[in-house]
Parts: C-alpha cells; sequence; structure tokens
C-alpha cells in the first residue's frame, strides 16, 4: 500500500482496478456510494497519492499527472456508467410494479337485479301497449272519493270494510275533479286509477294502471301491507264480457305459459255489475291440478261511468285486478311473502333472469 512518502503507480493502479471490479458489483446506489467514498473519496488512496505528485522530482511528475488522471477518468467513468445502470434499472421495476397485466381477470361489480315485481308489471305493461292499450298511473296518496266513493262504496256501504285503509292524517284534498274535503288515503287498490283515468283520458279507454296499494295488514307469510296490483279498465260502445274473457286468457298465457286459461266466477264487487272472481290454471302449477284465484273482475258498474260523466246507455266497460305478489307466488310456488318483500338480490337474480 502506497504510503504518504511514496508514489507507488502500481499500488494506486491496483486499487483503482479493485474500485472498479467492486462498482461492477455494485447492485444499489448506497453500495455505490459507500464504494465511492472508500476508492475516491478523501482517505482514498487515490486521493492520498495524488496529494504526492508535487513532491515528486519533475521528471516523474508529468507520468504521475497522467497516470492519475487516468485512473480517475477510469473509475468516475465506471461509477457513472453503474450510476445509469442502476437508475435504469430501479425505474424499470416501479414500471413494472405500476403495470396493468391486461389478461388478469375483471373483478366484477355486482349489477343488482331487477326485482321481479318490477319486472312482472313491466311485462303486464308491455303485453297491453301491444295489443294498443294505455299504461296510466295513479297517485299513491289518493283521495277517498278516488278509492271508494267513485268506485260504487256508499258511505255505509259494507264492502268498505272489506278492505282496511290507511288514512292520511289532517288531509283534506281538493283532487283534480274538484272534489273537495275528500279524505285521503293510500290508495287500498289501483281501482282507485279508473275514474281519474276516465275523467283525464275520456272514452274510448282502454288502460293498464299497474301500482303499489296498502292495507293495514301485518306482514306475514301471505300478507303484507304494501303490494302491487294490475289493473285493466276498458270503456267502449259495445264491449261484453266476452272481450273481458278474451283479455284475461291473454293475460294468463303471458304470466304463466301457453297452455294457461282464466275461468270466471260469480262475486260482488262494488264497482263492477255483473262481477268474478277471476280463477287460473296452468300445467305446471304446484300443489295440483285445481283452479287457484288470481284476481277480480267485472263489468263495469254503471254508477262508476256516472261518477265519471259517462252515460250508461251509450258505453259499457270491463275491468279486472290482479295482484303482482300474488302473480309471483303462484308462478314461482314461493311460500313466504317475505322473500318478495325483502329485496335480496339473490332471490330476484333467480326470477329476473338476463336482465
Ligand atoms: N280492486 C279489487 C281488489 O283490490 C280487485 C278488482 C276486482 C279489480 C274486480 C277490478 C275488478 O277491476 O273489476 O280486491
Amino acid at each position: 500500500m502506497a504510503e504518504d512518502t511514496e508514489f507507488d503507480a502500481k499500488t494506486v493502479s491496483d486499487d483503482v482496478a479493485a474500485g472498479i471490479e467492486q462498482i461492477e458489483q455494485a447492485s444499489d446506489m448506497e453500495q455505490l456510494k459507500a464504494i465511492k467514498t472508500r476508492y475516491a473519496g478523501a482517505d482514498s488512496v487515490m486521493t492520498k497519492v495524488s496529494r504526492l505528485i508535487g513532491s515528486l522530482p519533475v521528471d516523474r511528475k508529468k507520468d504521475a499527472g497522467q497516470l492519475m488522471g487516468k485512473l480517475r477518468a477510469d473509475f468516475g467513468r465506471a461509477f457513472g456508467e453503474k450510476v445509469t445502470r442502476i437508475k435504469a434499472l430501479n425505474e424499470a421495476r416501479a414500471l413494472a410494479a405500476q403495470t396493468v397485466d391486461m389478461t388478469l381477470p375483471v373483478r366484477r361489480k355486482p349489477l343488482g337485479a331487477r326485482h321481479p315485481i318490477a319486472k312482472v308489471m313491466e311485462d303486464v305493461e308491455d303485453l297491453f301497449v301491444s295489443m294498443g292499450w294505455q299504461v296510466s298511473q295513479g297517485p299513491e296518496v289518493e283521495t277517498e272519493w278516488y278509492d271508494f266513493d267513485a268506485l260504487n262504496f256508499g258511505p255505509d256501504h259494507p264492502a268498505r270494510q272489506m278492505q282496511d285503509t290507511f288514512y292520511v292524517k289532517g288531509s283534506q284534498a281538493k283532487d283534480a275533479a274538484g272534489f273537495v274535503g275528500s279524505n285521503m288515503v293510500l290508495r287500498t287498490q289501483t281501482s282507485s286509477d279508473q275514474v281519474r283515468a276516465l275523467l283525464s283520458r275520456g272514452v274510448p279507454l282502454y288502460i293498464v294502471s299497474p301500482g303499489r296499494v296498502f292495507r293495514t295488514d301485518e306482514l306475514d307469510a301471505t300478507h303484507t301491507p304494501v303490494f302491487h296490483q294490475c289493473e285493466a279498465l276498458a270503456v267502449d260502445k259495445n264491449l261484453t264480457m266476452a272481450d273481458l274473457k278474451g283479455v284475461l286468457d291473454r293475460l294468463a298465457v303471458a304470466m304463466f305459459g301457453p297452455e294457461a286459461k282464466s275461468r270466471l266466477r260469480p262475486s260482488y264487487f262494488p264497482f263492477t255489475e255483473p262481477s268474478a272472481e277471476l280463477d287460473l290454471w296452468f300445467p305446471d302449477k304446484k300443489g295440483g291440478p285445481g283452479w287457484i284465484e288470481w284476481g277480480g273482475c267485472g263489468m263495469v258498474n254503471p254508477n262508476v261511468l256516472k261518477s265519471a260523466g259517462i252515460d250508461p246507455d251509450q258505453y259499457t266497460g270491463f275491468a279486472f285486478g290482479v295482484g303482482v305478489e300474488r302473480t309471483l307466488l303462484l308462478r314461482h310456488d314461493i311460500n313466504d311473502m317475505h322473500d318478495l318483500v325483502e329485496g335480496d338480490v339473490r332471490f330476484s337474480k333467480q326470477f329476473v333472469m338476463g336482465e
């Protein structure tokens, strides 16, 4: 090793060569910096030997100077090149870490599903629109007049007790038809849209009116206080029960398959005369081959037409209402109403296929 007093070309050349060798081996900037300090820093052989040049005899100064210049340059070049390489490597690593692998499977966001109730109502709308009918939607908070009076429920008519009504506190309404002072209710039936539509759209009228209705029932396996109905109303000249039956069969087929059929059984509703229970038959039905009750229907009671200012001697009409939940319970053999009410997406996905 060169001492302060001696300029030893071999020692300093070997030392710098060892330093360059180490630079080659280094794998990060930390190591590189340490090597630089050791082989080119203030206490390095190269620095110490350089200091000796001044005291060398003149004839040796030039060679010594050139040698040291070359060694410093070699070391500096090796160092610089390595810095460049390590930086490039670091950058490549960082880029690789950020790279998006387009071949990885996508993490899909679950999209949810349409609720089967909405789907049934939409399917009913589609069917009726395809037959040239209109879709009508009345309000859920309705005057008692449209929900009962206009539909021929007399003030003390026992039929009012057929449906347990939510009254909306303190509201006295002036409705579209100008009836002041009628109580407000949460409509108990989509039939409440019948006279509304007759008054606002006139005759001839062909409407389907799907929507939410309310009754003071407790939620249990077969009841829910909030449920859905699809109402249909046709008022025109010369309509008969045969027209009603034809439409009901079309609806049964659309909802329950090509072999499904409807049957009418005499019954009573204040707003229809004659009135009938609407029974349904379809082949895949669980729980036996019999007929099952699906809804109510009938020929529009002349008093309802009169409520809308329509002359019952000129016009006749038919109407029916089916429960949307009931349609689903029957069609899919669902045993618990809770499943329809809770809105669990795993449940909905089973019924609203491909949507
Ligand atoms: N609104 C009746 C109900 O909620 C169902 C109904 C029966 C509707 C006969 C009708 C009908 O249009 O004609 O129970």
